[in-house]
């Protein structure tokens, strides 16, 4: 066994560390105050492969491994999560599942647009009635006799939804066939037939655009279908057991954020005569965060190795990435709840980026399957019950 990281992937940690450094962090609170869509920062982490990390050269990518994307994803989420969700759809939810089960035609076509950073890419499972009970969608596409397909329904909370170009869709068709009647689409939005409902406020991720989509007669060509038909929840879950590493990723780049900024406070905050580190109740709470943090890494890289293994043949990596997502997000939110305390009415003004880490942190405990559907799928892979 080597904890050592490979040269390639300190030299994207590297990459992605200067950006988020130089370009995302100055940003960080305008983007948060305003919702401003951070375009032109995305344009620039695509130029830079971290738009399409685990994709190959030949359709645009960094051609690099998933333990490299977790620590790319690290690097942007500690100096603002927003940009690292949106580039967490980018890689895991939208390149990922076309390279694993598009054509080659496909595979050019949408994967090297976002890859490249020129476009934006969503993931649509989701709907106003079905968010963890994902098979319950009603969103259905009926197939015409020329193996085009015509959709119509809603999806909701989807992220980048306000400004991507494609997306990958899932609808059912064939109801009677439950979690195997459902098929995966790649969208167009340029076309007709597809509409947008208002982009969501959120508590945190603000920078992030999020939004209700529709389908009205919107017609997909047979050559749009991801996939076989009825193959749409095997590679939605696929796809999110790799999204499930990048959130888990996000996650630890806030913990470790507030986690750092804490370790600073503590030492120049003074109280009844002594820096507040010096108390023992400050040390255990340091003591407390860094071991989380410590161990939620482990557990992603863990995943991310696991994956790595997984897209060379290998056995699915469903419970180690459910694993890393549920510790890591519980240590984000956890940490970060310490750190507020530590700092006091410094945490909870916006004048630190506390609160913002705060605010950013819930997130990962709720999208990307819930962390009471990461216990689900932990305990039934433990138990073998159901
Ligand atoms: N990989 C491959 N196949 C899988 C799989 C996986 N990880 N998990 C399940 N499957 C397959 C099963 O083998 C089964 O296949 P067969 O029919 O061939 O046997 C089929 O899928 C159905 O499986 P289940 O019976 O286990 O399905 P279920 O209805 O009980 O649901 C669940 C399982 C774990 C609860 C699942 O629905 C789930 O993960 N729900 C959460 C959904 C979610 O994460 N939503 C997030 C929305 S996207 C988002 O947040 C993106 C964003 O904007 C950032």
């Amino acid at each position: 066994m080597d904890f050592s990281f490979t040269e390639e992937q300190l030299m994207i940690q590297d990459v992605a560390r200067r950006i988020a450094q130089e370009k995302i962090a100055p940003s960080a609170e305008h983007h948060d105050q305003t919702g401003e869509f951070p375009l032109e920062n995305i344009r620039t982490l695509g130029e830079n492969g971290l738009m399409g990390i685990e994709v190959p050269a030949e359709y645009g990518g960094a051609g690099m491994d998933p333990v490299s994307y977790v620590l790319a994803m690290i690097e942007v989420a500690a100096a603002d999560a927003a940009h690292s969700t949106i580039m967490s759809v980018n890689n895991s939810l939208f390149c990922n599942g076309i390279l694993k089960y598009g054509t080659e035609e496909q595979k050019q076509k949408y994967v090297r647009a976002i890859a490249e950073g020129r476009e934006i890419g969503a993931f649509a499972l989701t709907e106003p009635q079905s968010g963890s009970d994902a098979t319950a969608m009603r969103c259905k596409a009926v197939r015409q006799a020329d193996g085009s397909y015509v959709v119509n329904g809603k999806k909701s909370w989807i992220t980048s939804g306000p400004v991507a170009k494609y997306i990958v869709l899932f609808a059912m068709t064939d109801q009677d066939k439950g979690a195997r009647g459902i098929t995966a689409f790649l969208i167009d939005t340029d076309r007709e037939g597809f509409g947008r409902g208002k982009t969501e406020p959120k508590l945190g991720i603000r920078a992030s655009a999020t939004c209700e989509i529709e389908f009205n007669d919107y017609v997909v060509r047979a050559d749009e279908v991801l996939g076989a038909e009825g193959e749409g929840f095997k590679i939605a879950m696929t796809v999110l057991d790799a999204g499930r590493i990048g959130i888990a990723s996000q996650a630890i780049g806030i913990a470790r954020a507030a986690y750092e900024a804490t370790v600073e406070y503590v030492k120049e905050r003074k109280a009844f005569g002594q820096p507040i580190g010096a108390f023992q109740m400050t040390q255990a709470k340091i003591a407390d965060m860094k071991c989380r943090l410590d161990a939620a890494l482990l557990l992603t890289l863990r995943a991310a190795w696991q994956k790595g293994r997984f897209d060379q043949g290998g056995a699915r990596f469903s419970n180690e990435a459910a694993i890393a997502k549920l510790t890591a997000s519980e240590a984000a939110m956890w940490i970060t709840h310490q750190a507020l305390q530590i700092h006091g009415g410094m945490g909870y003004s916006k004048e630190m980026p506390i609160e913002r880490y705060f605010r950013d942190a819930k997130i990962t405990e709720i999208y990307e399957g819930t962390s009471e559907i990461q216990r689900l799928v932990i305990a039934r892979n433990e138990t073998g019950l159901r």
